[in-house]
């Protein structure tokens, strides 16, 4: 791949014991891919395998103990505004309104009072929370909360989006609306996607290509390329080729 966007090259992570009689634990053993510009990257594998340490690493909060992560080429060696990350526990601020959860970003990135205001109402819009942006968090349900978040990072407008079972709580309907709002978010601009999700459904209608990950310590069993469309629609979930790719994933984390 040439001029990739973000590139893990052998990325090793133990978590050292906390108790000296407790054993450290063993989480990433040499992790490898890459992902170009404008890539959907979708990472599986079995729970407790080390996907949100890896998401963790890639976005700079947690350091590994061998290998690297590059992103346009430079190594990531703290956070950054290029990697935004939706966490699998998410983190909202609570005393701020969902308009100025969403907008916290843009003022960060000196975006005008008035602009900020009609940015962050339309990905309300786009995450189906028109109508809710003088609301606190605390007024809003678990998915209302789950979209609110994502909007605050899509606003945010990062080359590289990192995002841990970001659609893991809400319910099926508003989960498949939010699959078919991200293929549209990554179709329209040239983001970088990096993904963590248990469904493999989920998996092969957003992703390019999936990083399938082994059981502790993990290493990169197999990356799938997902050969349907670009243009995902509904109707590609029922087609032959979707339920192959569904069921190879399924095979490899059976192995
Ligand atoms: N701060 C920590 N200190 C020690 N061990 C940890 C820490 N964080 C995670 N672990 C351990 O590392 C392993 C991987 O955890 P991680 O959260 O990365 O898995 P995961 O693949 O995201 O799991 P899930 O699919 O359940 O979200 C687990 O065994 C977990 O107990
Ligand atoms: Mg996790």
């Amino acid at each position: 791949m040439s001029n990739p966007r973000l590139v893990v090259d052998g990325v090793f992570k133990t978590y050292p014991s906390a108790e000296h009689h407790r054993p450290a634990v063993p989480v990433l053993a040499g992790i490898d891919f890459a992902a170009a510009r404008g890539e959907f990257i979708v990472v599986t594998g079995p729970s407790g395998c080390g996907k949100t340490t890896l998401i963790d690493v890639i976005a700079g909060f947690l350091e590994c103990d061998r290998g690297r992560v590059l992103v346009d080429g430079r190594a990531v060696t703290a956070p950054g505004r290029d990697r935004v990350v939706v966490f699998q526990t998410l983190a909202l601020f609570e005393w701020m309104t969902a308009r100025d959860n969403v907008a916290f970003a843009l003022k960060a990135m000196g975006v005008g009072a008035v602009e900020r205001r009609r940015i962050a109402d339309s990905w309300l819009e786009r995450v189906l929370l028109g109508g809710f942006g003088d609301r606190y968090p605390y007024e809003l349900s678990g998915g209302m909360r789950q979209r609110l978040a994502l909007a605050r990072v899509l606003a945010a407008e990062p080359s590289c989006m990192l995002l841990d079972e970001p659609l893991a709580a809400l319910d099926s309907q508003h989960r498949r609306m939010m699959q078919d709002e991200l293929v549209k978010l990554w179709r329209d601009h040239d983001r970088t996607i990096v993904m963590v999700t248990h469904d493999l459904d989920e998996a092969v209608f957003l992703a390019d290509r999936v990083v399938v990950l082994s059981e502790r310590p993990s290493h990169v069993r197999e990356i799938v390329p997902i050969d349907l469309p670009a243009a995902r629609e509904e109707r590609s979930r029922t087609s032959p080729r979707f339920r192959e790719c569904v069921e190879h994933l399924w095979e490899l984390l059976r192995a």
